[in-house]
């Protein structure tokens, strides 16, 4: 059994105690500074160890760390594991500004601790899929993606203007919070991005500083392209990620994997890896199969979850995007 301290037991907090629950290969202690959460975890999950704040509890007696507070705390939380040599992953995005970060990366590189990214879609059997196919040539070259997750968020947080994602300075908005895992499945499947232009606006939601909306174009250092759109409103749940390369097209659907390399305008090949399968129960599964490849990381084995390389090249998009609306310009990343 592997030690794991989950710090911040909010919503992805829970769905992490859970995944890790359910590995059976992991005792789990909780860092919660909201005395009532912490009590409602501790109660939900059995745990017996649980800490107000970081400094309380005996780091290097941990052999994971799953940092789980909002994004604006994760530089300092990420330092803190560094220093004492803990292996980590840290939620999403990887922070809001890039202050500290690079420190906070060199510190993790020159103690070698294992660290990963929550990109969580890492992880999804259709994306696992799309990788593959497109690795193996199905479509030739890659050349352009366009990617749309738009839906009504507040149906699925109804406490969106009381959490973090209705503050920009703790990481919410359209642009870290929902797009920046399109960001990290471009960066996975299409490599290092160069150029990004945008728009975005808060365009329907109310009782946030953030924007529910954005239009974003990427550009790569292969000289492909991609168009990211969300909206956080629209009443159809819409999630269609098309890659388009030189000899036909593959997209994925939710969880439903095309595939297509003619003008007939229907696919030729479609499979749904969510067929028979509750979302809610799927989508929860997907924090156990990512607990278990960071256990296989700890212990060595191959881990293809995102890096902290690949998450500071996702924040940079992310700020570049901001950059580019407000400063009406293409920001360059060289
Ligand atoms: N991978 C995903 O699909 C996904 C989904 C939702 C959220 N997230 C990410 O997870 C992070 C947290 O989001 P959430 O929805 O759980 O937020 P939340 O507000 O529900 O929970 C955050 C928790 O962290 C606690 N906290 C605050 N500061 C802390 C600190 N210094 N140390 C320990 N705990 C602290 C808070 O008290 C709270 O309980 C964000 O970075 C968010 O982007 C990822």
């Amino acid at each position: 059994m592997k030690k794991v301290l989950i710090i911040g037991s909010g919503g992805i907090g829970r769905r992490h105690l859970k995944g890790y629950g359910q590995t059976g290969r992991a005792a789990l202690a909780i860092v919660e500074p909201d005395a009532g959460r912490k009590a409602e975890a501790m109660a939900m999950f059995g745990l017996t160890e649980a800490y107000d704040s970081i400094a309380d509890a005996d780091l290097p007696s941990f052999d994971l760390a799953v940092i789980c507070a909002p994004a604006n705390h994760h530089v300092a939380l990420m330092q803190r594991c560094a220093e004492v040599g803990l292996a980590f992953m840290v939620e999403k995005p990887l922070a809001v500004t890039m202050e500290g970060v690079d420190a906070a990366l060199a510190l993790v590189a020159g103690k070698g601790i294992v660290a990963r990214v929550g990109y969580v879609r890492r992880v999804a059997e259709e994306v696992i899929e799309l990788r593959q196919q497109i690795l193996a040539g199905k479509i030739g070259t890659l050349r352009l993606a366009y990617l749309n997750s738009s839906q009504e968020f507040p149906k699925y947080r109804p406490d969106f203007q009381r959490t973090y994602y209705a503050r920009p300075e703790m990481g919410g908005g359209a642009i870290l919070d929902g797009a920046s895992h399109l960001f990290d499945m471009l960066i996975w499947l299409m490599g290092k991005p160069t150029h990004v232009t945008c728009m975005f606006d808060r365009l329907v939601l109310e009782g946030t500083d953030t924007e529910d909306t954005c239009l974003v174009s990427i550009r790569f250092e292969s000289g492909a392209m991609a168009n990211v759109q969300m909206n956080q409103f629209q009443k159809r749940n819409v999630a269609q990620f098309e890659f388009i390369g030189t000899r036909g097209n593959l997209m994925v659907d939710h969880s439903t994997l095309k595939f297509a390399d003619d003008d007939s305008g229907q696919w030729q090949e479609q499979h749904d890896y969510m067929d028979g399968l509750v979302p809610v129960e799927a989508h929860q599964a997907r924090f156990r199969l990512q607990a278990n490849a960071m256990l296989d990381a700890i212990e060595g084995k191959p881990c293809w979850l995102a890096t902290l390389d690949e998450a500071r090249d996702n924040l940079r998009v992310a700020l570049a995007a901001k950059q580019s609306w407000l400063e009406k310009r293409i920001v360059s990343l060289a």
